[in-house]
C-alpha cells in the first residue's frame, strides 16, 4: 500500500492562483470522491499531481510514500503507478491504440512485452470494456465519440495497471449502459488500486464504494465526510456550504450544473 500526501499545495494558472492551500491525503487502498462547483480547482489538482506543465506550483508538496513527486516528470510519475484518466482526452492523429498501449506498457517494464502476451492483455482489457476489438486499430482517440473516449481511458488503466488511478469525470458523456460498464469496471478494480474520483453525477458513486470524500471549493478542501455528503450534495447542492462560512469564487458566474442539478430541478419546481 502506497500513501499520497498533499501539504498546503498553492498552484497557478497563467498566474491565477487556483489551488490555495489544498490538503489532502489517501491510500492506494482507499477510493476518494472529489466533489466541488464546476472551476473550483478539482481538474487542477489531478493534472498538477500529473505534472501537467500549464499549472505552476508556487508551494506546498506532493509526497507518494516517501517520493518528492514534484521533482518527477510524468512519465517518473507515471512509472511510479499514478495514473490520470482525463476529462478532455486528446486525439492523437497518427498514433495507433494499439501502438499507443503497447508502447506505454513497455515504458513501465524492463523487457517487452512479447507479442502473445500483449494480445492476451488487450482482448481481456476490449471484452471487459465492451468495446470492439477492431477500436485497437483506429487511431487514438480520434473521431471516437465522447463516451468511447472516456471509456478509451479506462482500458489504458486495465493495460498499465497503475497503483493510484485519478478519474476526472469519467461519466460524463456515457451513457446509461456504458455507466454501468465503466461503474463495474472500477467496483472489481477497487480491490487491486486506489481511486480517487472527480464526478458530478450521484449515479456512478452510488455504483461503487467510496471511502472518504472531498469537496473542493476555492482551491481548498471545504468539507470531508462519507458517502452520505454525496447524498446531501445531490439533493440540496452547495448553497449550504456558505452558511458554515466557506467561501466561495465569482458566486454570480457560478456554473449551476453541478452534481446539485437535481437540487436545481426540485427549486424549480417548487417555484
Ligand atoms: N489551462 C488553463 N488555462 C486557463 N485557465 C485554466 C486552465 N485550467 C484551469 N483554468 C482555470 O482554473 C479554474 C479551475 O479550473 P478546473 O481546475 O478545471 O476546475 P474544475 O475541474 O473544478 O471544474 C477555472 O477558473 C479555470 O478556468
Ligand atoms: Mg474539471
Amino acid at each position: 500500500m502506497s500513501k499520497l500526501k498533499i501539504n498546503d499545495l498553492h498552484v497557478a494558472v497563467k498566474e491565477k492562483e487556483i489551488l490555495k492551500g489544498l490538503t489532502i491525503e489517501f491510500s492506494t487502498d482507499e477510493t476518494v470522491a472529489l466533489l466541488g462547483p464546476n472551476g473550483n480547482g478539482k481538474s487542477t489538482l489531478l493534472q498538477t499531481i500529473m505534472g501537467n506543465p500549464n499549472y505552476e506550483v508556487v508551494s506546498g508538496s506532493i509526497y507518494y510514500d516517501d517520493k518528492d513527486v514534484l521533482k518527477l516528470t510524468t512519465d517518473e510519475r507515471s512509472k511510479l503507478g499514478i495514473f490520470l484518466g482525463m476529462q478532455y482526452p486528446s486525439e492523437v492523429p497518427g498514433v495507433n491504440n494499439s501502438d499507443f498501449l503497447k508502447a506505454a506498457l513497455n515504458a513501465h517494464r524492463e523487457k517487452p512485452v512479447s507479442l502473445f502476451e500483449f494480445y492476451k492483455l488487450l482482448n481481456n482489457a476490449y471484452q471487459e470494456m465492451h468495446i470492439p476489438f477492431e477500436m485497437s486499430t483506429r487511431n487514438l482517440n480520434e473521431g471516437f465519440s465522447g463516451g468511447e473516449k472516456k471509456k478509451n481511458e479506462i482500458l489504458q488503466m486495465l493495460v498499465l495497471n497503475p497503483d493510484l488511478v485519478m478519474l476526472d469525470e469519467i461519466d460524463s458523456g456515457l451513457d446509461v449502459d456504458a455507466i454501468q460498464v465503466v461503474a463495474s469496471t472500477i467496483k472489481k478494480e477497487q480491490a487491486n488500486r486506489g481511486f480517487l474520483i472527480v464526478s458530478h453525477y450521484a449515479k456512478l458513486y452510488e455504483l461503487i464504494n467510496i471511502d472518504k470524500v472531498y469537496v473542493l471549493v476555492n482551491g481548498k478542501v471545504a468539507k470531508t465526510g462519507d458517502k452520505s455528503l454525496i447524498k446531501k450534495i445531490d439533493q440540496e447542492g452547495y448553497e449550504w456550504l456558505k452558511d458554515e462560512g466557506i467561501e466561495f469564487p465569482n458566486e454570480e458566474k457560478m456554473n449551476t450544473t453541478s452534481i446539485g442539478t437535481c437540487a436545481t430541478k426540485e427549486v424549480l419546481k417548487g417555484k
